[in-house]
């Protein structure tokens, strides 16, 4: 049986493929998070990959169009992109992971987004999704969806608002299915060696929400709330001193000495 739409046996596993935007490739804190993302996702009988984006080269958009009007389809420079992008527009869960970076995603994963212009058609038509709205014609439809992944480095979840928006509204715009998001503030010290055993029970979550993502299409409240648990006890504030007295010992490594505001003599 092949749904009209995607041309792919009905029972045939699905694909996830999770892109990470950390330049900090496999040792990232977004790394640590996919990790047992995909390991839940395979579980539940999915097919998965990573890209780092950090390991291949693409490299930005030149803003030309040719892959619209000279070369359909394909951009017009020689890099990783082709590889990639086939593997992409197969997929049928896409993961975009990215540390979050000035309330934004990375930079590679902007550039990977930006390069992805060539699945789009230069139609403009009527968004079939939204009526009354325009978008561009998918090169080659399929039903897809999509989930955010992002750590951060400060302790509120109201840091990655922006992040949210923006996903939120470019997948709608992609006429995906959205998935939601996994945002771990203070994440950072997700890849810290020292911290693995603390955080087994938050990897354990993370674990079931990719294995109830493929099983029942969403992660159950119960995960969901789970997954926002604070890292650390103590709050914020006691966060804030951990964190000023891990930049102050770090800098002393390197013979610098400073202090943060308030504490200066
Ligand atoms: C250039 C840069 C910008 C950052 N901007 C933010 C930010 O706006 N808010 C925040 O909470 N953390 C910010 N951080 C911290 C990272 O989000 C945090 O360290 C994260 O855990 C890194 O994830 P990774 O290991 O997957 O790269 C920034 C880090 C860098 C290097």
């Amino acid at each position: 049986m092949f749904s009209r739409r995607n041309c792919r046996p009905k029972e045939a596993p699905m694909h996830v493929m999770a892109i990470n935007g950390s330049p900090r490739k496999e040792r990232s804190s977004t790394s640590h998070i996919l990790g047992p993302l995909l390991e839940g996702m395979r579980a539940g009988g999915a097919t998965t990959e990573v890209v780092h984006l950090g390991q291949v080269q693409i490299k930005p958009c030149l803003g030309c169009f040719l892959c619209w009007v000279k070369t359909p389809g394909k951009c017009v420079q020689q890099d990783d992109m082709a590889t990639v992008l086939e593997r992409f527009v197969q997929a049928d869960i896409l993961i975009f992971g990215t540390p979050l970076y000035h309330y934004a995603m990375s930079g590679l994963l902007k550039n990977f987004i930006d390069r992805t212009l060539p699945i789009h058609e230069p139609w403009m038509v009527e968004d079939p999704h939204h009526p009354g709205r325009s978008t561009h014609p998918d090169r080659y439809p399929k039903d897809r969806a999509a989930l955010l992944v992002s750590p951060c480095g400060f302790p509120e979840f109201n840091h990655f608002a922006p992040l949210v928006h923006y996903f939120q509204f470019y997948i709608q715009k992609l006429g995906w299915r959205y998935l939601g998001e996994i945002l771990r503030p203070a994440g950072n010290s997700l890849s810290g060696e020292q911290y693995q055993e603390m955080f087994t029970w938050y990897y354990d979550l993370v674990r079931q929400a990719g294995e109830q993502l493929i099983r029942q299409g969403q992660i159950s409240p119960e995960v969901q709330a789970g997954l926002r648990r604070d890292l650390f006890p103590g709050g914020v504030e006691t966060f804030r001193d951990e964190a000023n007295r891990h930049w102050a010992e770090t800098m002393a490594k390197f013979g610098v000495t400073a202090k943060p505001p308030g504490q200066r003599g």
